[in-house]
């Protein structure tokens, strides 16, 4: 079998199915008016295909359903958090493991270990729950992401890379003393999904540790970022996912994880460091904030379910059939004309707002709106990420405005076949030509912390 001729063949058959519900455009249209124009208080059973996230909604093998009734649900020691230890070590090659209930469990933990108030925190680009936790610690955000990670049409193959100069200059400006690591997230989820390459990794690990700095990664898509490498950095090509996956995190001291994602678990996260003193702290925070060191919130039963995924992430096959399918619906869209940031990502497809809807002001939540005409138009569920899930300066109370407005057609995992991302893509396409009639949004009800979530909108 070629699977260069069918790189989205999939490595598994279906055994279980979900029935989904096709609604009228009139249900759709109340429908996204009661939820305030906001996809996120939508009824799910009001969706035909939900690409609102991949997280915790991709679909569990049989082998993670087996796993699920083994669950040890001891109070403490439980055997699946040793299993989950094993995993844990065989993929990513940590020392310690923080159970958590979800990734923003584990940037709490890590958050709250490493940061002194007043001190910075550089990133490759932000994401919502890490800055939030990371400002709640009392930190500053820094972007010191490269520069094309802000142009949807700049082809670079990895746009998630850190920019050396951008990090060597805050060093210098603000005093290593003064900065608390650098995370670095692999894929860059608000970049589209963008890839970090090895060598941008090795080196931006070189400058932190002379510098004394830790390097934190945000492991969340770690085996798709490690694909990405194996297909487009030199020397990666006959590398196995799980070989290049240790390499990467060789040059970091930490690791933040959501398992939703790459493992398919429906819940659960992770801290992970090498440093003795910090895990003994970030266990002595974990039985406050999430649940006894063996299970972090989680039930035993998860641990096992994502014990299992991360082994199963790990593998080639499952990781190309997994970007392959993002490719279809990108290229779908891209031969159709449609504005997508580009190269297409590891997790979903985003659609630049901006160009998309060019009548409408990013002030007006151009890319909120286009959610919801999506929804309206084609029961196709999706995501602002842009000027809304920025959201606002801590201190000037501004609202951050991103270069990126986007919606993000999420792909969840296992999930959906090509059929149904040839139906999102002749939705998206049919909203195009509609583009002239596109009316944007005021907002009516803004949340303090994460408003993307809980915000109301009304049509202007
Ligand atoms: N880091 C990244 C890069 C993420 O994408 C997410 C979650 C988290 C951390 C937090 O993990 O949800 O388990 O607490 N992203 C989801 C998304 C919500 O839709 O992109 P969590």
């Amino acid at each position: 079998m070629d699977f260069k001729k069918y790189p989205m063949a999939e490595p598994y058959k279906i055994k279980m199915v979900e029935p989904l519900k096709v609604t009228t455009r009139e249900f759709r249209e109340k429908a996204m008016k009661e939820a305030g124009y906001n996809t996120f208080l939508l009824r799910s059973e009001d969706v035909y295909i939900d690409l609102l996230t991949d997280s915790g909604t991709n679909a569990m093998s049989e082998d993670q359903w087996a796993g699920m009734m083994l669950g040890d649900e001891a109070y403490a020691g439980s055997k699946n958090y040793y299993h989950l230890e094993d995993a844990m070590h065989e993929c990513f090659g940590y020392k310690h493991l923080i159970p958590a209930h979800q990734g923003r469990g584990a940037e709490q933990l890590v958050s709250r270990t490493f940061i002194k108030p007043g001190q910075y925190v550089p990133g490759n680009m932000y994401f919502t729950t890490t800055r939030e936790h990371q400002e709640l610690a009392g930190g500053i955000f820094v972007d010191v992401i490269c520069d094309e990670a802000h142009d949807p049409n700049d082809e670079s193959p990895f746009k998630g890379n850190v920019d050396l100069n951008k990090f060597e200059k805050l060093i210098k400006e603000k005093g290593a003393q003064n900065i608390a690591y650098i995370t670095v997230g692999v894929t860059v989820n608000l970049a589209g999904g963008q890839p970090v390459s090895m060598e941008n990794l090795r080196a931006v690990g070189k400058m932190a540790h002379e510098n004394g700095i830790k390097v934190v990664l945000d492991a969340t898509r770690a085996m798709e970022n490690a694909y990405f490498i194996k297909k487009r950095e030199p020397g990666y090509a006959d590398k196995s996912v799980k070989e290049i996956l240790r390499e990467m995190c060789s040059y970091t001291d930490a690791a933040t994880c959501s398992g939703k994602k790459d493992f398919h678990t429906n819940i659960g996260g992770f801290a992970a460091c090498n440093d003795d003193d910090a895990a003994t702290h970030m266990r002595s925070l974990v039985v406050v904030y999430e649940g006894l060191q063996t299970y972090g919130g989680m039930a035993g039963r998860d641990m096992e379910a994502m014990a299992r995924g991360m082994l199963e992430a790990c593998n080639d096959d499952t990781m190309r059939h997994r970007i392959a399918q993002s490719e279809y619906l990108g290229n779908k869209l891209i031969e159709a004309g449609i504005p997508v940031v580009r190269p297409i990502g590891g997790h979903g497809v985003f659609i630049d707002a901006k160009a998309f809807y060019p009548n409408v002001p990013q002030e007006q939540y151009v890319a909120q709106a286009l959610a919801a005409d999506l929804y309206v138009q084609s029961g196709v569920r999706s995501m602002e990420r842009g000027i809304v899930s920025a959201g606002r300066d801590k201190v000037t109370g501004h609202e951050h405005k991103p270069k990126l407005e986007t919606i993000r057609l999420t792909i969840p995992r296992r999930v959906y076949t090509q059929s149904h991302f040839d139906i999102v893509a002749d939705g998206v396409i049919e909203l195009y030509k509609e583009r002239n009639k596109a009316r944007g949004l005021k907002m009516v009800y803004e949340p303090k912390a994460l408003r993307f979530f809980q915000a109301r909108f009304e049509k202007l």
